[in-house]
């Protein structure tokens, strides 16, 4: 790769930032289809965030990426949100057009491309989502759109899910008869209705966590997505169970890919980028 002074710099911006796989997988999508760019990773700390957001404008950054623990607080910063920014709440994906800044959310975009890739039909569906954070509440935004029948929303905080069903009923109408809040301990009870469950919780991320629910219930005919980057426990029960399994890597790259397409305005190259990670 020749770089010139017409070269436009993407990026990334997370604390930490290090084990980031968006630079690998980008680069390779602008070297693919002959883009004069490059995508390098930026630390940013919380503190300096503001700062950092600023300085798109004044070097011209032409998007980011922003990740964790970022995607909620940037959204101070920037000049614009785009619909679904303003129902989510988080963003992590930044164009600069001409010093003006537009944030977008692909994280919702990214699972359900992913999720389709085992369930090309998500109409009518019933799913149990696991966790209310700031993933669970791109994820939940996706499985809206796509009209999903039910969604058990599971969380130890049980406040924090009932929060997230109060505020998304201002943009879907009849979010509170789709959406049913209940306990890690009431996961159980309500396993054997669903078809889709999806862990968005870091549990599983350490071999010693506690399992969610007993793994053993799962049923064949259930399609597991643990957002996490490996094969947890929960997804290694779901092969077990002869289940259709998914980890993180299919949202991550589809949420990549879309923000490529916002920033170029190309069709990202997704076997490609899936290539590069050795998918
Ligand atoms: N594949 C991808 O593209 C992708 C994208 C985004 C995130 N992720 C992964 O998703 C995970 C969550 O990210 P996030 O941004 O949603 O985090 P977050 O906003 O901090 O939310 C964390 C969620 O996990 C729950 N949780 C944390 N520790 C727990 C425990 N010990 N027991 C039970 N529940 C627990 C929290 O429950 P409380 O509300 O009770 O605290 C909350 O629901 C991370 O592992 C992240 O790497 C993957």
């Amino acid at each position: 790769m020749i770089l010139d002074g017409q070269t436009k710099v993407y990026g990334i911006f997370g604390y930490p930032v290090k084990h980031s796989k968006s630079p690998t997988f980008q680069t390779a999508a602008f070297l693919y289809l002959g883009i004069n760019a490059v995508y390098v990773p930026f630390e940013v700390n919380p503190d300096d965030l503001e700062k950092a957001v600023e300085s798109l404008k004044v070097l011209k950054i032409a998007g980011v990426n922003i990740t964790i623990p970022h995607k909620e607080n940037v959204i101070n910063y920037v000049n614009e949100l785009s619909e679904e920014v303003k129902v989510i709440k988080a963003a992590n994906t930044i164009k600069n057009v001409d010093g003006y800044l537009i944030a977008y959310n692909t994280d919702w975009i990214g699972f359900i491309e992913g999720l389709k890739e085992l369930e090309p039909n998500l109409e009518g569906k019933k799913v149990l989502v696991i966790g209310a954070g700031g993933s669970s509440r791109a994820i939940i935004y996706g499985l809206l759109k796509e009209n999903v029948d039910k969604i058990y929303l599971a969380n130890r905080t049980l406040q924090r899910a009932e929060k997230l069903i109060q505020e998304y009923k201002e943009y879907f109408r009849i979010v509170d008869k789709i959406i049913t809040p209940i306990s890690l301990q009431d996961i159980e009870t309500f396993l054997s209705d669903v078809d889709i469950i999806v862990n968005t919780t870091s549990v599983g991320l350490n071999n010693e966590d506690f399992p969610l629910f007993d793994y053993n219930i799962l049923k064949e005919s259930q399609t597991v997505v643990d957002i996490i980057y490996k094969e947890t426990k929960l997804l290694k029960a779901a092969k077990e169970k002869g289940c259709k399994y998914q980890n993180g890597f299919p949202m991550l790259i589809y949420q990549g890919a879309k923000s490529f397409e916002i920033w170029t305005g190309q069709k990202a190259p997704v076997e490609v980028m899936k290539k590069s990670l050795g998918l």
